[in-house]
């Protein structure tokens, strides 16, 4: 469930910025962001934040933004999972709305070019080090890495070794992908996944840093935004 939230994070921030938008459910009149190809079927843990929102309506309502739960939830599933922890900034407001085409559009499909994925995290003030930090988090998923790099000796066992050096912080199943749709990839990170793969410590500390820039992506102010009641829907 960590890795879940985190990766709802993710989704969040990049679609208009880490503003919540992903939460809102579709109505009759409305299509938001779950339905949308990033995130039907595989976004998971919204009823873990509804949870978290209900306890702290209940002892100080109207305060804790549904956006701010999100960044608070990553940090937590990260940091339990004994990945590295970091200050999360406070103070992001709620959206009163969502775009569906903006969620297919901002979210990185598993088919992008290295170039593209690395335009799409530079457009939202994330470097080529930051992607690959953050693309290295979730619990492992050993074998799909295993079963997709075999043919590439030298990241398995560059992948191994930031398996095996990290605790429980290993490579997700979508670098895999990365992995097998770019083998340019492989060039042009190469240096980064070698430093991580290294030093554990870095990554670790990378990691923290990309996190934070991720959470600074586009916060709503003021009466831009609202603190939901609900994480679901709009006051
Ligand atoms: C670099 C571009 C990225 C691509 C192309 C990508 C793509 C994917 C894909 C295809 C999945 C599998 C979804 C499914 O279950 O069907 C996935 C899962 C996941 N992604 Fe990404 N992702 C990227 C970056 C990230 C980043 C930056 C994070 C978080 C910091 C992240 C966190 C996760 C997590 C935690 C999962 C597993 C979620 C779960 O099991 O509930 N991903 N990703």
């Amino acid at each position: 469930m960590g890795a879940s939230l985190l990766r709802l994070f993710f989704h969040d921030c990049f679609v208009n910025g880490c503003d919540g938008s992903l939460l809102l459910d579709d109505t009759s009149s409305f299509k938001g962001e779950k339905s949308a190809a990033p995130n039907l079927n595989s976004a998971r843990g919204f009823n873990v934040i509804d949870a978290i929102k209900d306890k702290v309506e209940e002892v100080c309502p109207g305060v804790v933004s549904c956006a701010d739960i999100l960044a608070i939830a990553s940090r937590d599933s990260v940091a339990l999972l004994d990945g590295p922890n970091w200050n999360v900034k406070l103070g992001r407001r709620d959206s009163k709305t969502a775009s569906q085409t903006a969620a297919n559009n901002g979210i990185p499909p598993p088919s992008s070019s290295l170039s593209s994925l690395i335009s799409r995290f530079q457009s939202n003030g994330l470097s080529a080090k930051d992607m690959v930090a953050l693309s290295g988090k979730e619990p492992a998923q050993e074998q799909v890495v295993k079963a997709t790099t075999t043919s590439l000796p030298w990241i398995f066992r560059a992948l191994r070794n930031l398996i095996t050096n990290t605790t429980r912080i290993s490579l997700p199943r979508e670098v895999s992908y990365i992995l097998i749709n770019n083998s340019l990839m492989v060039d042009q990170t190469d240096s980064i996944v070698r430093s991580f793969s290294n030093n554990p410590g870095y990554f670790r500390s990378d990691f923290a840093t990309a996190m934070i820039k991720m959470g600074d992506i586009s916060p709503l102010t003021g009466s831009q935004g609202e603190i939901r009641k609900n994480c679901r829907k709009p006051n």
